[in-house]
C-alpha cells in the first residue's frame, strides 16, 4: 500500500501539450524533473553571476535528453535529500556524481557508468596522517549520505563528522576544526586546486574505485534511450568535448567505449 501511494504520488512527469498524442509509455516530448545538487564542483554548481546551474553533469544530461527526445527541468537539493527523493519515487532522473553501489541498485536504476571516480583523504599540508590507517580517533569530515561517510563508518574508528554540504567539511578542515576529510577524488582535487593550494593536500591511495551513473526511478522507461544517447555521445566525441570543458583535459581511453 505504501509503495502504491508513493507510486501515485510520483509526479516527476508532466506531459507537454502534444504529449497525449504519443502512445502509452512513450517518453518523447515529455518533461521530466532532474534532481541534482548545487555544489559538487565541477559536476554541478550554481553560477552565482547568471543564477544558472552549470557543470559536467548538467551538460551531459542536457545533451542526453536532447538526443533521447525528452525535455528536462532541474531541481537542486542536498545530496541526501536527493537520494531519499529518488528512492521515494519523487523524481524520474537524478544526476549528482552519484556512485553506482549495490545498495542503491536495489531501489534505483542506473545508466551505464559515465565517470570513473573514487574516494581519497584530504589533510592539511603539515598533517601526520599519511593514510586511512592513521585516522582512528581523528575527526574526519564528509558528506551526509555519501559513499565516503559509509566508508568511514565501516572501515575506520574515526570520529566522523558528516555535513549536509561538503564545503562545510572543507572549511572546517582549513580552519583546523577537523583533522581530515574524505570525499570524491575529482571534487577534492578541484577544491585543492581552487582554494587549498599550499594548505591542503591529498594523502594515501584512492580508497575505493567508484563509477558515477545517472539514477532513474526503478523501472523507468528512460534508461534505454538515455544509455543509447550517452553511447552515441561517447562515440562521436561529444562526451570528450564536455569532459575537456570541465576537467581541462581529454578523458583517458582506458574505460570509455568499453561497454
Ligand atoms: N559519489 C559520492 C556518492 O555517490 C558522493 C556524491 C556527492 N554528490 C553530490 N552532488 N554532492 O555517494
Amino acid at each position: 500500500m505504501v509503495s502504491l501511494m508513493l507510486a501515485l504520488a510520483a509526479c516527476g512527469t508532466k506531459e507537454n501539450a502534444d504529449g497525449g498524442s504519443n502512445g502509452d509509455g512513450d517518453s518523447k516530448g515529455k518533461t521530466y524533473t532532474v534532481a541534482t545538487d548545487s555544489n559538487f564542483k565541477p559536476f554541478e554548481y550554481l553560477n552565482t553571476k547568471t543564477g544558472e546551474l552549470e557543470g559536467f553533469d548538467i551538460d551531459l544530461i542536457t545533451e542526453i535528453a536532447k538526443r533521447a527526445g525528452y525535455e528536462i527541468e532541474f531541481e537542486s537539493m542536498d545530496f541526501d535529500g536527493l537520494l531519499a527523493g529518488m528512492q521515494g519515487g519523487r523524481y524520474e532522473i537524478g544526476i549528482a556524481g552519484m556512485s553506482i553501489t549495490p545498495e542503491r541498485e536495489e531501489t534505483l536504476d542506473f545508466s551505464i557508468p559515465y565517470y570513473d571516480s573514487g574516494i581519497i583523504l584530504m589533510v592539511p599540508e603539515d598533517s601526520d596522517i599519511e593514510s586511512i590507517d592513521d585516522v582512528d580517533g581523528k575527526k574526519i569530515g564528509s558528506r551526509q549520505g555519501s559513499t565516503s561517510e559509509s566508508f568511514l563508518g565501516e572501515n575506520t574508528e574515526a570520529q566522523v563528522e558528516a555535513y549536509p554540504e561538503i564545503v562545510t567539511a572543507y572549511m572546517n578542515l582549513a580552519n583546523g576544526k577537523l583533522d581530515g576529510a574524505l570525499y570524491d577524488v575529482p571534487n577534492v582535487q578541484y577544491f585543492i586546486a581552487q582554494e587549498g593550494k599550499g594548505k591542503l593536500k591529498t594523502t594515501g591511495e584512492i580508497l575505493q574505485g567508484e563509477s558515477y551513473g545517472i539514477a532513474f526511478k526503478k523501472g523507468s522507461e528512460l534508461v534505454d534511450d538515455s544509455n543509447e544517447a550517452l553511447e552515441s555521445m561517447i562515440k562521436d566525441g561529444t562526451y570528450a568535448e564536455i569532459y575537456e570543458k570541465y576537467f581541462g583535459e581529454k578523458p583517458g581511453d582506458d574505460w570509455l567505449g568499453e561497454e
